[in-house]
């Protein structure tokens, strides 16, 4: 085991590729921002917090370009991906191009886009937003929750991977 020295700055790539040894889900959130347009990003981040009640969290990078969605919206739906969905993780990670383009959407009033095609979506009401360093963390109150039947995408060492259900 490689020990570190508690009074060196951690280096951040360092600590980038340690955290990426911790195998997490992938999910896209998404929200509407200040002028109603649909927003998302993919994120790793999510995580639960509370059963009773019902909170999870992730947090979003300062330098995004949708934080300001993000950092002032008071709703936002977590969509858990499904095993085949690394394409969609990378369209929602992406700078450029139309990341809804051939997303289907649930109709009628939403308070945040609801993607149909999704392993679970969590349906969440901003519950509190607090400082975390070079992120924020962003603490949701699930209002509502749907989920089908399958397999995870999963992310580890910076790769997707298949995860049995
Ligand atoms: C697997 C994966 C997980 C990610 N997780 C997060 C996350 O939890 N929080 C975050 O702010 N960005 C995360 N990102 C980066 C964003 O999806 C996005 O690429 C980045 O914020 C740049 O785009 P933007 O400026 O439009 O947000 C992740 C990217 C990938 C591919």
């Amino acid at each position: 085991m490689k020990e570190k020295h508690a009074n060196k700055p951690i280096d951040p790539r360092e600590l980038r590729d340690a955290l990426g040894q911790f195998a997490t889900g992938v999910t896209v959130i998404t929200c509407f921002d200040q002028h109603g347009k649909p927003v998302g990003m993919t994120a790793s981040s999510f995580n639960s917090l509370s059963l009773e009640p019902a909170l999870v969290l992730w947090s979003i990078g300062k330098g995004s370009s949708n934080f300001e969605a993000f950092n002032s919206c008071s709703h936002f739906n977590i969509h858990i991906l499904k095993h085949d969905q690394g394409d969609l993780a990378y369209q929602f990670a992406s700078k450029d191009g139309d990341r809804f383009a051939d997303v289907k959407l649930a109709q009628g009033d939403q308070n945040a886009p609801a993607m149909e095609d999704c392993l679970v979506r969590f349906e969440c009401s901003l519950n509190a937003n607090h400082d975390g360093g070079d992120h924020r963390l962003l603490i949701g109150k699930v209002e509502k929750l749907q989920h089908n039947d399958g397999e995870a995408l999963a992310f580890y060492r910076s790769k997707f991977a298949g995860l049995l259900a």
